[in-house]
Parts: structure tokens; C-alpha cells; sequence
């Protein structure tokens, strides 16, 4: 049996593509702070904002699960606010579960990666790709995920003489809390945005695809949402 381990999968994104993942026949390790209620799921209790959980968790997934096949870096908050109200505190900790944590968790996992020949999948976000409009007040999500891409074409050069792969996925909008949760901006209109079940498919297809081929990158968009 194949073994996903997903960070924030308790909610949004990360829980559809654990129960597409679960579904198919995978194990699922989630890592976040609250439990994933979907069936089946195993659960690291998290937070990715602080160094000591995070080394806590690395040394579970050493002990008990080592031999996974693919980890998925999806956990990240917003971090919403208007730059003249920039809370330091908040900015850093921004950086640390969006940037630093997924970095963090590949690099010290990347032997295990490499011995298992797994793959890694970032979750990033189209607003690292170009200055979106309507991305006001988001300097800590946007910069944060342009970090993360930055750390993925790093590891990807690390990754480049093993049989495993790194796929930097610059999401667009979905069906999500994400921004509900963070700063109280209700989806009013779910209908125009992509759906979470959806984009868990092409993520499973994405995991899925035989060895010699390597997709590095990918940007997954609303219909009409390119440049
Ligand atoms: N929503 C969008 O439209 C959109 C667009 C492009 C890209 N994305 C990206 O897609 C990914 C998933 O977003 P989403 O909308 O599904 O978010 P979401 O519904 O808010 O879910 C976020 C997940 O991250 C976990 N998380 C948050 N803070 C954490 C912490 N300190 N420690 C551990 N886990 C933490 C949450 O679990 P706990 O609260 O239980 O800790 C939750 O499971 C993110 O990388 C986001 O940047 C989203």
C-alpha cells in the first residue's frame, strides 16, 4: 500500500486529496494542528509555526512511517494584513508555516526521499507567478509562496540524479475557508471557483504518473484566469 503524507489536511485542499487519496487504496498521514475527520486518516498533532512540533514530527515520521511515497506540502495561512499594520509576529509567522516549515520538513526528510524514491508535491499559488491584481494586503502570503517556489527549484536541482521528483503546483482560487478563517472574507459565490475534489484528481494523476516522466511545474486555474 502507497503512503501519502499531507500537512493540512484537515481542511480545505489537503482533506480532499487525502480522501481521494485514501479512497484509491493510499495511506494518508495528516500533519496539522487539528485532527482530519476523514476515514481511514492517520493524524501527527502540529504546529507548523513552531520548531519544537515540527522536529517532533520528523522524528514520528522517522520511527513510524518511513516509508512513504509521497509528501504533499499544502498547510499555509495568509497571513492578512495592511502593510502599514504589519505585525512583525505575524509576518514571521507567516514565513515559518508557509516557507520554512515545507522546506524544512524536505530537507530533513530528503534521504528517506531519496531511499524511497519519492515524490515531493509543493502547493503554491498562481500569485508567485505574476503581481495578480486583487492580491492587496497578501504581501505575507505572496511572498511566503514565492519562497517556497524559490526552495522547490533548489530541491528539484537536489532531486535531479535521484529517481525522485518535485512538482510545484501554482494553484488558483478554490472552494476553500482559507481566506474566511484568516482575515473573515467570505466566498460568496462558490460556484466560480474551482472545487477541491476536482483538483485532489489531478493531484492523485499527478502522483500517479509512471517514473521516466517528470512534470516540474504546473499551474492549475480557473477557466480564463491565465496572465
Ligand atoms: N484557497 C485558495 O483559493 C487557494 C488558492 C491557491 C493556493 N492555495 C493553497 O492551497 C493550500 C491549501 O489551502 P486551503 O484553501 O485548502 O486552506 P485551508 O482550508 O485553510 O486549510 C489549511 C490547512 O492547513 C492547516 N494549517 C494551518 N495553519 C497550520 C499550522 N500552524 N500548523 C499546521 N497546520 C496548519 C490547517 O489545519 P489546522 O487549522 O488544523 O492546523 C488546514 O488543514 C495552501 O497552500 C494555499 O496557499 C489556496
Amino acid at each position: 500500500m502507497k503512503t501519502a503524507i499531507i500537512t493540512g489536511a484537515s481542511d480545505g485542499l489537503g482533506k480532499a486529496i487525502a480522501k481521494t487519496l485514501i479512497d484509491s487504496g493510499m495511506k494518508v498521514i495528516n500533519i496539522s494542528r487539528s485532527k482530519s475527520d476523514v476515514e481511514g486518516i492517520e493524524n501527527i498533532t502540529c504546529d507548523l509555526s513552531s520548531e519544537k512540533d515540527i522536529e517532533k514530527t520528523i522524528k514520528i515520521i522517522k520511527e513510524k512511517y518511513s516509508n512513504f511515497d509521497v509528501l504533499i506540502n499544502n498547510a499555509a495561512i495568509v497571513g492578512y494584513s495592511k502593510l502599514s499594520d504589519l505585525e512583525y509576529e505575524k509576518f514571521e509567522k507567516t514565513w515559518k508555516i508557509n516557507t520554512i516549515a515545507p522546506l524544512y520538513l524536505i530537507a530533513k526528510l530528503f534521504d528517506l526521499i531519496v531511499k524511497n524514491e519519492a515524490d515531493v508535491i509543493n502547493i503554491g499559488t498562481t500569485h508567485s507567478q505574476h503581481a495578480h491584481p486583487g492580491v492587496e494586503n497578501q504581501l505575507a502570503y505572496c511572498s511566503t509562496k514565492y519562497g517556497l517556489r524559490g526552495g522547490s527549484y533548489n530541491i528539484s536541482n537536489e532531486l535531479k540524479k535521484t529517481k525522485s521528483r518535485l512538482i510545484h503546483v501554482y494553484m488558483g482560487g478554490f472552494q476553500s475557508k482559507m481566506h474566511e478563517k484568516d482575515y473573515g472574507n467570505v466566498m460568496t459565490d462558490p460556484e466560480n471557483w474551482m472545487k477541491t475534489t476536482d483538483l485532489a484528481d489531478i493531484i492523485k494523476y499527478l502522483i500517479n504518473l509512471p517514473k521516466q516522466i517528470e512534470i516540474s511545474e504546473i499551474t492549475i486555474n480557473r477557466k480564463g484566469r491565465r496572465g
